[in-house]
């Protein structure tokens, strides 16, 4: 087969319909639940993102797409399912893990630990750091080179996303967009072959809304593959080269962005649907709680793998609570 010219190339042969097999998928999921109580949140068979690609999550409010995402990424637990990344399994592993195969997401809710300058937000992204307490011991100089790396990889990327001036600030500081900016840049500090993003452009400043799609479109040019949530259909026909449609848990559609938007059954999921309604204060209230136990939860298994400095242990547990939204 020959290399296709374009990302869109790729979905050439691909038919539009859920569940659609992909040419070369990076990521393959297999039923895939979560319960909350009664309520079924995510009902997935199967889903494949093709390598190399920017797909779309769309759905209206409540589909399920952030649960899907929190599941994927180990930041929630499954009832069941099943998914590979890369052609491994990474199913029931704790985000670390996750992150450190390739995988890496962006919360609808910036994480911007607001209390810690913004280059040590950029420190605490990186994965894979060798400086466990042992190995700094007896390998001192080794931690020293991986720290002096990281560093030096955080102010490139501080520089690409227009931040370096704000690299000493207090990430409290940032403007709302600054903050999607730094989860973007903090991201990639993991060398991610894979980035999710959640709602990257809510609640950005229509300044920044270009810089940032130009972002996004930069990971695909780099080679990376991208996963992205988002409300704004423009957006969506603008940047991705395939649209996958979550309803009630379930995904009910699948194609290019302007197939899937003329299909009757996405129309229908919408119909009724103020799917630009802001999140409700209890909403955005669970999933901060939700996010910060899990975050805390993890540290713990970030402290074993050592993959931010010790003195960072306190501000990477502390939820960093309504103020970093
Ligand atoms: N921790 C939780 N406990 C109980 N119910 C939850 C929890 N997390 C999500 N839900 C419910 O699961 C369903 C899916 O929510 P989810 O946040 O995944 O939707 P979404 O597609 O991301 O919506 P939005 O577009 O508003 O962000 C909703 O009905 C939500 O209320
Ligand atoms: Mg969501």
């Amino acid at each position: 087969m020959n290399a296709p010219a374009t990302a869109h190339d790729l979905f050439t042969d691909v038919p539009h319909t859920p569940g659609a097999p992909k040419r070369d998928p990076i990521l393959v999921a297999d039923n895939v639940v979560r319960r909350f109580g009664g309520l079924t949140a995510v009902d997935v068979d199967h889903v494949e993102i093709q390598r190399g690609s920017i797909t779309a999550l769309i759905g209206p409010n409540g589909a399920g797409k952030t649960t899907l995402f929190n599941v994927l990424t180990g930041f929630d637990r499954a009832n069941s399912g099943h998914w590979t990344f890369q052609g491994r399994r990474i199913s029931g592993q704790p985000p670390y893990r996750v992150a450190r195969s390739g995988m890496v997401r962006t919360f609808q809710l910036t994480k911007a630990l607001t209390r810690l300058p913004v280059i040590e937000n950029m420190r605490l992204g990186t994965t894979g750091q060798l400086g466990e307490r042992a190995w700094r011991a007896v390998f001192p100089w080794m931690w020293r080179r991986q720290e002096e790396a990281a560093t030096e990889r955080a102010e490139e990327l501080l520089e690409r996303f227009n931040l370096a001036q704000m690299r000493d600030e207090y990430a409290g500081a940032l403007s709302g967009g600054q903050r999607k900016l730094l989860e973007m840049a903090r991201a990639l500090m993991a060398e991610p072959t894979m980035v999710m993003l959640d709602e990257p452009m809510a609640g950005v400043n229509p300044a920044l809304t270009q810089t940032l799609l130009a972002h996004v479109k930069d990971l695909r040019a780099m080679g990376m593959t991208v996963l992205f949530v988002e409300h704004d259909m423009d957006m969506v026909r603008d940047i991705s080269d395939w649209v996958v449609v979550m309803a009630e848990g379930h995904i009910v559609s699948e194609g290019p962005p302007e197939v899937v938007m003329a299909d009757p059954v996405v129309i229908d999921a919408y119909l009724g649907q103020h799917h630009d309604a802001p999140l409700t204060e209890e909403d955005e209230e669970r999933q901060l709680t939700d996010i910060d136990s899990t975050l805390q939860r993890t540290s713990a298994g970030v402290e074993h793998a050592d993959i931010h400095d010790d003195t960072h242990d306190d501000a990477a547990a502390t939820p960093s609570g309504p103020e970093a939204r």
